[in-house]
């Protein structure tokens, strides 16, 4: 941690501490971004002594406005949830772009040992949300203090309820993105990752994230005696058959180009080993990259259970609950996004991700109503090889927190790039 660029030491591809690349105006910017970094370090690991989950976060929300008071922005929080958005005014009339960060904590007992771990037993800022949220504090500070040469609006969405509660979309029909008095025109987000190369921004034109769909299979047959099965509708091998069905409908469905995945995570059924029951279940999740292709995997998930079962008289009763929608960045803000990173940060630090994760976000509902990105930030952390690092969702989750400054330079550089239509060179 003796970088303060972003960059880990030692790590393969690590950012070099001046990024040589980095434009003027571009390396001005990463050392305001330097400048504010002591107090965002200090916020995140507040937030992550004492994380919240769901959609209420009161003592997060309570941390976020302390942090933004005195900066001259116009605040509103949630009323289904406690979100905070802050809306920044430039001097001169312009386009609005909305900055997004997560500030929710996942169901995890912290096994890492920091000196800032989670003091509540069974939660843990395990997604990084309270980084995201401590980097948007830092953004909102150095776009703050350069507010006289903005023209236009930066709306800044801190959100809870990331992790399943589809917080986005509530803060949605909350207004957030038409909080600056106009519709948002631009939207961007980043998520750190510790199995990137600390420092690194990586993202790509197209789906960057899969939708993630959960289903539910009920098998239905007629329990009775296990030394006697031709007297039954055994519901136990049917459910097995559907699962391999299952597999091989999305190998046989999807064009070699078309990518998705289709778990099942869970199966349940019988309650003594005499005795066939009447019914099966299976659980799992479904991970699609288009709009189409999800609506197709959905009537067939349902087409084949029930024809399984039927092959064998027995039936099956499908819901599938719909998740978050694929989180598609728009090209022309992609392109602007690297080119804006790699003036600040140094193009040696900027990469299109070369495909799409299958994990998924809920700021694909903004992404959904806005053209914008989201944007992946490496944050190996020091001493690790990307691949070894503990990842995102577990007990071990370990970050560089140098890449908060990295995160804030990167969150201004957009936002001031999109406001002037220019790269940060141009807009000074
Ligand atoms: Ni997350």
């Amino acid at each position: 941690m003796t970088s303060s660029t972003g960059a880990a030491q030692g790590a393969p591809e690590g950012v070099p501490p001046r990024p040589a690349g980095a434009t003027s105006a571009g390396r001005a910017l990463l050392d305001e971004a330097r400048r504010l970094a002591p107090e965002a370090v200090a916020l995140r690991r507040a937030l992550h002594r004492g994380p919240e989950q769901g959609l209420d976060l009161p003592a997060t929300q309570r941390l976020v406005l302390e942090a933004l008071g005195g900066l001259g922005l116009e605040i509103r929080t949630g009323r289904a949830l406690s979100s905070v958005t802050a809306v920044l005014t430039g001097a001169d009339d312009g386009p609005a772009i909305l900055l997004r960060a997560d500030m929710d904590a996942l169901p995890v007992t912290e096994d890492t040992g920091l000196p800032f771990a989670s003091r509540t037993s069974g939660l843990m800022h395990a997604c990084g949300h309270d980084a995201h949220t401590a980097m948007l504090v830092g953004a909102a500070r150095l776009l703050a203090g350069r507010r006289d040469t903005l023209a236009g609006h930066v709306v800044f969405m801190f959100q809870p309820g990331e992790e399943g509660e589809h917080g986005a979309r509530h803060m949605i029909e909350e207004g957030v993105l038409e909080a600056s008095g106009t519709r948002a025109d631009a939207a961007f987000a980043l998520h750190v990752h510790p199995n990137l190369p600390a420092g690194a921004v990586r993202l790509r034109a197209g789906p960057q994230m899969a939708a993630s769909d959960r289903f539910r299979i009920v098998v239905r047959g007629r329990g009775g005696h296990a030394s006697a099965p031709h007297t039954t509708c055994d519901p136990v091998p049917v459910a097995c058959e559907t699962v391999l069905a299952l597999q091989t409908m999305v190998t046989r469905s999807l064009a070699a180009d078309d990518s998705a995945v289709l778990s099942v995570t869970r199966l349940a059924a019988g309650t003594a080993t005499g005795v066939i029951p009447d019914t099966a279940e299976l659980g799992g999740t479904l991970r699609t990259l288009t709009e189409p292709t999800r609506g197709r995997l959905h009537e067939a998930l349902a087409r084949v259970a029930q024809g399984v079962a039927a092959a064998h008289g027995a039936t099956a009763e499908v819901t599938v609950e719909p998740g978050y929608p694929v989180t598609v960045n728009d090209a022309a803000f992609t392109g602007l996004v690297l080119r804006a990173a790699a003036d600040a940060l140094g193009p040696e630090a900027v990469a299109p991700l070369p495909a799409p994760q299958m994990t998924a976000e809920d700021f694909s509902y903004v992404l959904r109503a806005v053209p914008g990105a989201l944007a992946f930030l490496g944050a190996c952390p020091p001493g690790k090889a990307p691949h070894e690092a503990p990842s995102l969702h577990s007990a071990r989750l370990d970050l560089d927190e140098d890449v908060i400054t990295t995160g804030i330079a990167c969150e201004a550089a957009v936002a001031l790039a999109f406001l002037s239509g220019h790269a940060p060179e141009d807009a000074r």
